[in-house]
Parts: structure tokens; C-alpha cells; sequence
């Protein structure tokens, strides 16, 4: 079984770190058998299984119920388990209650979104023994917040606060960091650093590793996402498509320029 750990420090030395997300047991199957190093029960099914716009509607009890049938498909992967929102931004103490449920669930980490102003939860749960993801950029549970699902980091001042964001995150203790939409400069500066991996979706080539959602490599989506690549075109079967996936990232052949933000 791989640990987050191990897989924190083998990132930080030059391995890339694979990242996919699933929702059910035959997925799960497939993409730990292909390689994939965590398997993220996103809260991203919101869109993908429940057919939401974003990912707001998501409660804890989806999460949880989805993390048992990934937890059931895996093989060797660490599964990571989105906290949706709601269950961890009001406290510390909800943020513990709402890990546990994803831990007793079966996952082996939870993920969060929030850089400086999440960083006293991050530690209260690292402390208490939750391995810990962060999550800064583009955060699709402040969709609103943000104007929609925009490109970060494009002034000086944005990656200025992403920097600080980084390092409040690392300082509380996150074993890795999701970071989602940048420019691929972005990516690559704060990649270089960073003194725990760094995840990237749509944040370059120069990241630790990658993490895409299923659907989107799979091409089971009506718009492809820039950042995203299909990776059943030319009839691929799903096992190829994701084993491609895993030797794409690991040999850092994607994302391409095509693929990345200017
Ligand atoms: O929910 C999700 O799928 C995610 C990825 C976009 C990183 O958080």
C-alpha cells in the first residue's frame, strides 16, 4: 500500500506524483492498477456524478458514501477525500468532525481548500493525526467569490499572495498542495520554491506531480477543459487511456504548452 508520506517525499525528489480523481469501485480499480499514485474523491462529482454547475451542493454524506465504494476498488493507491463546503470553514472542530466521517469512511487523507485563512485549521487537524492537502488558485468552492472559474495568479500581486498561501499551508503542516489554474511561470515558480509538493491542474508542467478529474482525461465531457487532455482519442480503451494518463505525467510529456496558461 502507498503512504502519503513516502509519496511526499518521493515527489520532492524528483518523482512525479500521479493524482487522479474517482468516485466508484470499477474506477478506482482501473486507475490503481494503472499506476495512479492518489485517488481524490473530488467533491468534483458534484458536476460530474451529480450533474451540479459547481461543487457547492456536495455534503459530507456524498463524500463519505463515494470514499467507501473507492476504498472497496483500491488496490495500492492512497485515497484522498475532498472535506465539501460547508463542513470545515466555520471551525477547527468542525473541520476534525467532518475528517473523521471521511476517515472512518476509509480515506487516508482529506483535502481542503484555503491558503493563509485555513491555515490554523490545516495544523489543528494535522495535530490530531489527519494527513492534510491543501488547495490554493483557483478554489471551486469560492467559485462566487472569485467571479467563476477563473485563471489565478495573473498580477504580481495575486502570486504574491499565492506565495503566502503556499507557505502558510506548508508552515501548518500540509503534506502536499493542489495548486489549480495558474499560468505555467506561476507553476513553475512556486513549484521551485516549495518545500512540499506541489500538485498541479492547469499550473504547468513544472509541478511535482498532477492531478486531473477522471471524466475530463476520459473525454466524457461536453467542453474539454484547456488544461485538460482526452486521453481515449483514437478509441483508447479506458485502461490504456489511463495508463497513458500515469506515463504522461510521470514522464512530464503532459500537459503541453497547448495545455497550459500563458
Ligand atoms: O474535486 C476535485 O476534483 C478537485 C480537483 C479539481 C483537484 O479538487
Amino acid at each position: 500500500m502507498k503512504r502519503l508520506n513516502n509519496l511526499s517525499a518521493a515527489a520532492i525528489n524528483g518523482q512525479r506524483l500521479v493524482m487522479l480523481t474517482a468516485y466508484d469501485a470499477v474506477f478506482a480499480n482501473y486507475a490503481a492498477t494503472a499506476g495512479v499514485d492518489v485517488l481524490l474523491v473530488g467533491d468534483s462529482l458534484g458536476m460530474v456524478i451529480q450533474g451540479h454547475t459547481d461543487t457547492l451542493p456536495v455534503t459530507i454524506a456524498d463524500i463519505a458514501y463515494h470514499t467507501a465504494c473507492v476504498v472497496r476498488g483500491n488496490v495500492d493507491a492512497v485515497v484522498l477525500a475532498d472535506l465539501p463546503f460547508g463542513s470545515y470553514q466555520a471551525s477547527p472542530d468542525d473541520a476534525m468532525r467532518a475528517a473523521a466521517t471521511l476517515m472512518q469512511a476509509g480515506a487516508q487523507a482529506v483535502k481542503l481548500e484555503g491558503g493563509s485563512t485555513m491555515a490554523s485549521t490545516i495544523e489543528f487537524l494535522v495535530k490530531r493525526g489527519v494527513p492534510v492537502v491543501g488547495h490554493i488558485g483557483m478554489t471551486p468552492q469560492s467559485v462566487h467569490a472569485l467571479g467563476g472559474f477563473r485563471v489565478q495568479g495573473r498580477s504580481d500581486a495575486a502570486v504574491e499572495q499565492l506565495r503566502i498561501d503556499l507557505a502558510a499551508v506548508t508552515d501548518a503542516g500540509a503534506a502536499m498542495v493542489v495548486l489549480e489554474c495558474v499560468p505555467a511561470t506561476v507553476g513553475a515558480v512556486l513549484s521551485g520554491e516549495s518545500t512540499i509538493p506541489v500538485i498541479g491542474i492547469g499550473a504547468g508542467p513544472d509541478t511535482h506531480g498532477q492531478v486531473m478529474v477522471l471524466h475530463d482525461i476520459l473525454g466524457w465531457t461536453s467542453k474539454l477543459p484547456k488544461f485538460a487532455r482526452n486521453f481515449t482519442a483514437g478509441g483508447a480503451t479506458v485502461q490504456d487511456a489511463l495508463s497513458a494518463y500515469v506515463t504522461a505525467v510521470r514522464d512530464a510529456t503532459f500537459p503541453n504548452e497547448s495545455e497550459c496558461y500563458a
